[in-house]
């Protein structure tokens, strides 16, 4: 069944090429944006990949991929239409970094550091141990409940990681049941080194690469490590990116969250997708960034929560690196699952301008996955797409901590 969306104040498509629309009286090629549409696209972070967006547009729906966009005008009849009455249309939100398998919270650990404490990534080992205790039904229903909130605020594609189990069952376990929610899995049993580990931490890198990856790899796609200080080092990371490389896996790197150190080198080097955190880069990492295609993951939410100062995503962007935001829902660094949090904050702390923000958060997500369905809503596209209460994608940060999110479609079907 087809689904008219009409009437739609701005229709955001990050498909800024102009596609000819030679029966413009039939769903088909995107029809007719040229000079008032140009009007509307402005050069986009990083690479070839452009916010582009449509004023008073028109999107047709059908089998769950997106049929035809262009002027609310010249819209085809379908068999269903809903009025947007002036809204904004954008593509769903690409959440590519969050752990998701966990039990148990850290309230009291966020309150400590508002007062003054310092994050330290030996929280995650107050996590592991909750997870550890928990059931699989107890790791399966936070994991739905996470994944549904995420849903009602406009993320449509996410990623999930494993790394609060550290034993090679627990790893196993949160691999599986992440792979029931959504197909971008990640392994990460580099995340810290577990406590009965400590005097043996090549040990546990050996563990990782070996018996851990071996139990992991079949449900996930992706390798990921904590590169730092008080997590792995260069080589150990190297190590863990490379054995999952050799299982299949893509690599994916958290790198210099708390210091300058080798990760998003090593990032680059590997041809990591996507380098995580970059709250402190050097001259040198933001060059490598900007001469490679592993994208730089900005996670504002984290600086939020964690007080640490913004990383500059202007610096990356003007560089001409590509820039994603996540939210890397967690319950230690970063308990929100908020796109439109990590959007006004992306605007107002890390000096992007909306469209950038947005196009991070939708197409720059879809690049750090390596997804091409998603991320965009040109003619073919998963018709994954959420409506906004206003006019434009800016009230996403010009109306911050406002519930905005009006609809939200997955693979055409409407969800909320
Ligand atoms: O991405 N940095 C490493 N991992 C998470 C934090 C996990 C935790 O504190 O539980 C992150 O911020
Ligand atoms: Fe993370």
């Amino acid at each position: 069944m087809s689904v008219l969306i009409t009437n739609i104040g701005e229709l955001v498509t990050n498909q800024p090429e102009r596609d000819a629309d030679p029966d413009p009286g039939r769903a088909g090629p995107v029809a007719g944006r040229r000079a008032a549409d140009a009007a509307h696209e402005v050069p986009g972070p990083g690479g070839p990949g452009r916010f582009a967006a449509m004023a008073g547009a028109a999107l047709v729906i059908d089998e769950g991929r997106v049929a035809w966009t262009g002027p609310a005008s010249r819209a085809p009849a379908a068999d269903e239409m809903v009025d947007a009455d002036g809204r904004a249309v954008l593509p769903g939100f690409v959440d590519s970094h969050a752990h998701l398998v966990f039990a148990g919270e850290r309230g009291a650990e966020f309150a400590a550091r508002m007062a003054g404490q310092p994050y330290r990534a030996g929280g995650i080992r107050t996590t592991v141990a909750a997870t550890r205790s928990a059931t699989d039904d107890q790791l399966r229903a936070n994991l739905r409940r996470l994944a549904a909130e995420m849903l009602a605020q406009g993320i449509t594609t996410f990623e999930c990681k494993s790394g609060y189990g550290l034993t090679v069952p627990d790893e196993a376990r949160s691999v599986s049941i992440a792979a029931e929610f959504t197909p971008e899995v990640t392994y990460l049993g580099a995340h810290v080194v577990p406590p009965e580990f400590e005097a043996n931490p090549g040990g546990y890198v050996d563990l990782v690469c070996g018996e851990m990856l071996d139990a992991c790899a079949p449900d996930a796609q992706w390798v990921d490590v904590f590169c730092e200080r008080g997590a792995f080092g260069r080589d150990e990371a190297a190590a863990v990116l490379a054995a999952g490389q050799a299982a299949g896996l893509r690599p994916r790197v958290h790198a210099n969250q708390l210091t300058a150190g080798p990760g998003v080198q090593l990032a680059v080097e590997v041809g990591a997708a996507s380098a995580d955190h970059c709250s402190n880069l050097t001259d040198a990492d933001v060059d490598a960034l900007a001469g490679s295609d592993t994208v730089a993951t900005l996670l504002p939410g984290v600086e939020f929560s964690t007080r640490h100062p913004y990383p500059d995503g202007r610096r990356l962007v003007d560089a001409g690196a590509t820039v994603a935001l996540a939210t890397d829902c967690n319950p230690g660094s970063c308990f929100s699952s908020s796109m439109p949090l990590c959007i006004a904050l992306g605007v107002r702390e890390m000096h992007l301008t909306t469209q950038e923000s947005v196009w991070a958060a939708t197409a720059g997500g879809a690049r750090a996955l390596r997804r091409t369905d998603v991320g965009h809503l040109g003619t073919g596209a998963r018709a994954d797409l959420i409506m906004i209460d206003g006019p434009s994608h800016a009230y996403l940060a010009y109306r911050p901590g406002v519930p905005l999110i009006a609809g939200v479609w997955r693979a055409g079907e409407r969800v909320a």
